[in-house]
C-alpha cells in the first residue's frame, strides 16, 4: 500500500532514502489530474507537493489516512491550510531552504537588465556586434527598493550592498528591530516613496488578499522612467496588463519576471519586449537549493510517519486524531 504520494517532480537523494523505508508513489504529473489525485490519495499517509498541486478541502476530505502535507517550497497558496488543520493533518513547508537561490536570481535579473545581457546575447547569436547599443548601467551607486523584507529580500539586500547599492525597504509587517534590519540597514519607507526613489524595485511579497494586484498602472507610474521592476515572488501581486501598459508607455525602463499570474503563461506582448527578461519560475531551482528543500520535506515526512514532530510545521507538529 502506498504510504507517500509525490504529485509533482520532486527528486533527489533524500527522496531515494525515503523510498528505503516507505512505499513511495512518484507521479510527477498527477497534479494535472485532480480526479485521479483524489483516488490515489485515499490510502496515503503523506502527500509531497510543490506549488502546482491544488490541495483543496475536497482533496483532504478524500484522504482519510493523511497525516502530513509537505510543501517543497515556501508559498502555501495552493494548500488549504485551514481545511488540513480541521482534519488534523500537519502542514509543513520549507521556509528558508531556497531563499538564497531566489536572492541570487534576483541579482541575476538586476544585472541582466542593467547590462541588457539576454538581449545582447540574442544580438550576437544573430550575427550582430553593435557594442554601443548594448551599453548599460552599473548597480553601484543605485537605489534598490525591496518590497517585502523577509528572508529573500534580506539576502538580496546584503548582496546588493556588496555592489554598492543604497537600500530602501517597505514592509508593513516588519519589526524595525529585527536582526535582518539591523544587519542590512535598509531605510524603511512607505511604498510610494520607495517607488519614486528606486532605480530597481524588487518584489518579495507573498500572495495574500492584501498584496494581490498591488502593482497597478498608477504604482508603475510612480517609478522613475529609468527604473526596473523585478518580481521573484508571486505573479498575482502584479496586474500584468498594467505592467505591459507601463512598459509600452515607457513609464519604467524594463522588467524581470520569474513568476506570473497564470503559470505557465500564454505567449503575449511581454515576449516581444527586449527590455523584459522572462524566466519560468526558477528562483528556487538550483542544485543546492533543491537539495535543501527536498531534504527538509523528506525529514518532516519521515518524522511524522514515525510518530515524531515535524520541524517546519505551519499548524501543529503532529497529526491530530481524525
Ligand atoms: C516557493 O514558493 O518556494 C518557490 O516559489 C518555488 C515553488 O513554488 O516551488
Amino acid at each position: 500500500m502506498t504510504d507517500i504520494l509525490v504529485s509533482e517532480n520532486i527528486v533527489g537523494a533524500p527522496m531515494d532514502a525515503l523510498r528505503k523505508s516507505h512505499e513511495v508513489a512518484f507521479e510527477p504529473d498527477l497534479w494535472k489530474n485532480p480526479a485521479r489525485l483524489a483516488e490515489c490519495i485515499a490510502d496515503c499517509r503523506a502527500l509531497i507537493v510543490r506549488n502546482q498541486t491544488r490541495v483543496t478541502r475536497e482533496l483532504i476530505g478524500a484522504a482519510g489516512r493523511l497525516q502530513i502535507i509537505a510543501r517543497a517550497g515556501v508559498g502555501l497558496e495552493n494548500v488549504d491550510v485551514q481545511a488540513a488543520s480541521e482534519a488534523g493533518v500537519v502542514v509543513s513547508y520549507t521556509p528558508v531552504q531556497n531563499a538564497l537561490s531566489v536572492a541570487e536570481l534576483t541579482l541575476g535579473l538586476m544585472l541582466g537588465l542593467a547590462r541588457k545581457i539576454p538581449a545582447a546575447d540574442r544580438h550576437v547569436k544573430a550575427g550582430g556586434w553593435e557594442r554601443l547599443r548594448y551599453s548599460g548601467i552599473e548597480l553601484s551607486g543605485k537605489t534598490l527598493g525591496l518590497v517585502g523584507f523577509g528572508r529573500i529580500a534580506f539576502l538580496t539586500a546584503m548582496r546588493a550592498k556588496a555592489f554598492g547599492m543604497r537600500l530602501l525597504a517597505y514592509d508593513p509587517y516588519l519589526d524595525p528591530d529585527a536582526l535582518t534590519v539591523t544587519e542590512a540597514q535598509p531605510q524603511l519607507v512607505g511604498l510610494d516613496d520607495l517607488l519614486a526613489a528606486s532605480d530597481f524595485v524588487t518584489c518579495h511579497l507573498p500572495s495574500s488578499p492584501d498584496t494581490r494586484g498591488l502593482f497597478t498602472y498608477a504604482r508603475f507610474c510612480r517609478m522613475k522612467p529609468s527604473a526596473f521592476f523585478i518580481n521573484v515572488a508571486r505573479g498575482d501581486v502584479v496586474v500584468e496588463a498594467d505592467l505591459i501598459r507601463a512598459l509600452h508607455e515607457q513609464k519604467i525602463a524594463g522588467a524581470g519576471l520569474d513568476v506570473r499570474a497564470v503559470e505557465p503563461p500564454e505567449k503575449g506582448p511581454l515576449c516581444e519586449m527586449d527590455n523584459v527578461i522572462l524566466v519560468p519560475h526558477i528562483g528556487a531551482f538550483t542544485a543546492e537549493g533543491q537539495h535543501r528543500v527536498v531534504a527538509c520535506v523528506c525529514r518532516d515526512v519521515e518524522a511524522v510517519l514515525s510518530g515524531r514532530p515535524a520541524a517546519n510545521y505551519v499548524n501543529f507538529p503532529l497529526p491530530k486524531q481524525r
